[in-house]
């Protein structure tokens, strides 16, 4: 079978006030192409540490992250960053926006190996969808959680990324908003092929997904 991502026996620990903490214990599963994935689990499990791991984010402590049979880290650090910024998409728990630029700016900085013009057309299209276009020249300092989250989703998907990696997406919204936000990202996994991985506490989320993986303390349940 072709995988797009295999992930293989993964180990992640950190040291502690001297004490090894073990977060993710011998993980291993699977991502296929056009895959719709949730990730489940309690609080503290390692959701977003095995999405960043995913993502290129983080080094795992052992174990392999092959994406279209290649190991990413085993990659040189410029081409992981040139590897992520052409094929991910990654919605951060707690947005991750830059305090210095912009709605718009944030945005359309995702997509800056793209002409600017329409980086800047593309980043419009998605603020406007997600109802915050009048926001495109506020400061993040000066956005609700809500209206961060929606910023962040929209930099996710304004590079037209193979994969989207979202932690967490909706945490943040109101009903309306959470609606808007899972039907979008179903419309790009249905018409446009996007694999997605999700990690939510939302089970009804969840159970919308093609597939689903409980996380618990580290370990694949
Ligand atoms: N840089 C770090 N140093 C030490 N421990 C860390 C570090 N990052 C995460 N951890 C620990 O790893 C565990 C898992 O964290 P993680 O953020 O992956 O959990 P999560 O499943 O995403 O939780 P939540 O649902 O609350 O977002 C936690 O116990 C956390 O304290
Ligand atoms: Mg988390």
């Amino acid at each position: 079978m072709n995988e797009l991502v295999e992930v293989a026996s993964l180990t992640k620990s950190y040291r502690e006030a001297g004490r090894i903490v073990c977060v993710l214990k011998d993980i291993s599963f699977s991502v296929m192409p056009n895959d719709y994935l949730a990730i489940v689990g309690p609080s503290g499990a390692g959701k977003s540490t095995l999405l960043h791991i995913l993502g290129g984010l983080e080094h795992p402590t052992q174990g392999r992250v092959m994406f279209k049979k290649q190991n990413i880290y085993k990659m040189k650090d410029k081409d992981v960053a040139l590897w992520r910024n052409k094929t991910i998409g990654f919605v951060f728990q707690f947005y991750h926006l830059i305090e210095e630029l912009n709605v718009l700016e944030n945005v359309a900085l995702a997509s800056f190996l793209k002409p600017r013009k329409s980086a800047l057309k593309n980043a419009r299209i998605l603020l406007k969808y997600l109802g915050i276009e009048e926001r495109g020249n506020f400061f993040p300092s000066q956005l609700s959680g809500g209206e961060k989250q929606k910023v962040a989703i929209a930099r996710a998907l304004v590079n037209d990324s193979e994969v989207i990696l979202c932690d967490e997406p909706t945490g943040n919204l109101d009903k309306d908003s959470q609606v808007r936000v899972i039907e979008l990202l179903e419309k790009l996994h249905r018409e446009k092929n996007k694999t997605i991985v999700l990690v939510t506490h939302n089970l009804q989320l969840a159970r919308r997904a093609k597939r689903t993986l409980f996380l618990e303390a580290g370990e694949i349940k």
